[in-house]
């Protein structure tokens, strides 16, 4: 469940059928926008209606039942709505090393500590968010001194860190406490930087679990920067998808064909003729469903590793050529 399906509880049962708001509204998600508002302490709800307006769907309409705003005898606000709430984990970004980046990674960290906000606020709200390690500007209010120092004052029972360099491999499982690393990796070797996160933690004495994010036993096409690893947990544990299909969801094309690189020479096929090559099927490109790609992805991918697509068609006139077992290729 997300911030929003609480909110919608709450207004039903005050007989609210629908909404409205003079407030900026921003998100794709008008009613999760609103709902952060009240949880953040910005708005409450009100009798009445103001400015844009909406059914509980998200549906517009002209006019609503209640608004999101301010008014002095309200309905309810943030109290009665977090007391709503269970099960919503906080999220941590451990920038303890953001002055071991260069100029422009600092920048790109920023990018995405502000996308991973977003992400907060797509399914929870502001408090959900902590950024430990470092007070950086913008950043101050969700700032801690360290992930250690966090964890031991809301005393949790379960706290994940994601590491691609775990042991055990995520799958799915809720916790009270996510932490992610503040780190981007564009300069340099920072490979294990997120288990020294691991160590620090073992070393004040906090029960933890490290694990990795694999899809099909990889890490390769997982996208690996700070908010879209937030989605992804966040996708599994409040909407309940499995951890494969939240990767394929949060994707680029641009990951999803580094992983379809590793994964065609696995498939592919020769024929020895007076110019020998490597071919796939177009149909083929179907093994891929599990890959944010489209046919044209494909096409570029196997254009780039001098792969020829050939129609099924085709190969079944190949199939008829000899095969050499010891080349694994056709003989024309
Ligand atoms: C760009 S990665 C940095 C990884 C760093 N170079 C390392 O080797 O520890 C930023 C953060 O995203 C998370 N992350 C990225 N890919 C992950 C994966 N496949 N599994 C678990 N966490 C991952 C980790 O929390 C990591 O600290």
């Amino acid at each position: 469940m997300r911030l929003k399906d609480y909110f919608i509880e709450l207004l039903k049962e005050h007989g609210i059928d629908s909404i409205s708001t003079s407030l900026k509204l921003i998100s794709r998600d008008p009613i999760q926008q609103m709902a952060v508002y009240v949880a953040n302490g910005k708005a409450n709800v009100c009798r009445g209606s103001e400015g844009k307006a909406f059914k509980l769907n998200g549906e517009p309409v002209s006019e609503a039942k209640a608004f999101v705003g301010d008014c002095s005898n309200a309905v309810f606000g943030r109290d009665e709505l977090i007391e709503r709430t269970e099960g919503f984990p906080y999220v941590v970004i451990d920038c303890q090393f953001y002055d071991l980046h260069s100029k422009k990674e600092k920048s790109k960290v920023k990018t995405q500590l502000r996308a991973t906000l977003g992400v907060i606020r797509d399914f929870m709200w502001d408090d959900r968010l902590a950024i430990t390690g470092k007070k950086i500007q913008e950043f101050e209010r969700f700032y801690s001194e360290s992930t250690a120092s966090f964890i031991k004052e809301k005393n949790f029972d379960r706290v994940i860190l994601l590491d691609p360099n775990a042991e055990e491999v995520y799958s799915g499982e809720k916790a009270d406490c996510f932490i992610i690393g503040g780190i981007v990796d564009k300069t340099g070797n920072k490979k294990g930087w997120t288990s020294k996160i691991g160590r620090d933690l073992e070393r004040e004495g906090i029960d933890f679990t490290s694990a990795k994010i694999l899809l099909r036993g990889d890490t390769i096409g997982v996208p690996d920067r700070i908010n879209t690893i937030a989605e992804m947990v966040l996708l599994t544990v409040l909407d309940g998808i499995e951890v494969e299909e939240a990767i394929r969801r949060v994707q680029s094309n641009l990951v999803a064909r580094w992983r379809l690189k590793k994964e065609l020479p696995k498939i592919t096929k020769r024929l020895d003729s007076k110019r020998p090559f490597r071919f796939v099927l177009k149909s083929d490109f179907r093994k891929f469903d599990w890959l944010n790609l489209s046919y044209r992805d494909f096409l570029e991918v196997c254009r780039q590793m001098d792969y020829i697509v050939v129609d099924d068609s085709l190969f079944e006139i190949i199939q008829k050529f000899e095969f050499d077992e010891v080349k694994g290729a056709y003989k024309a």
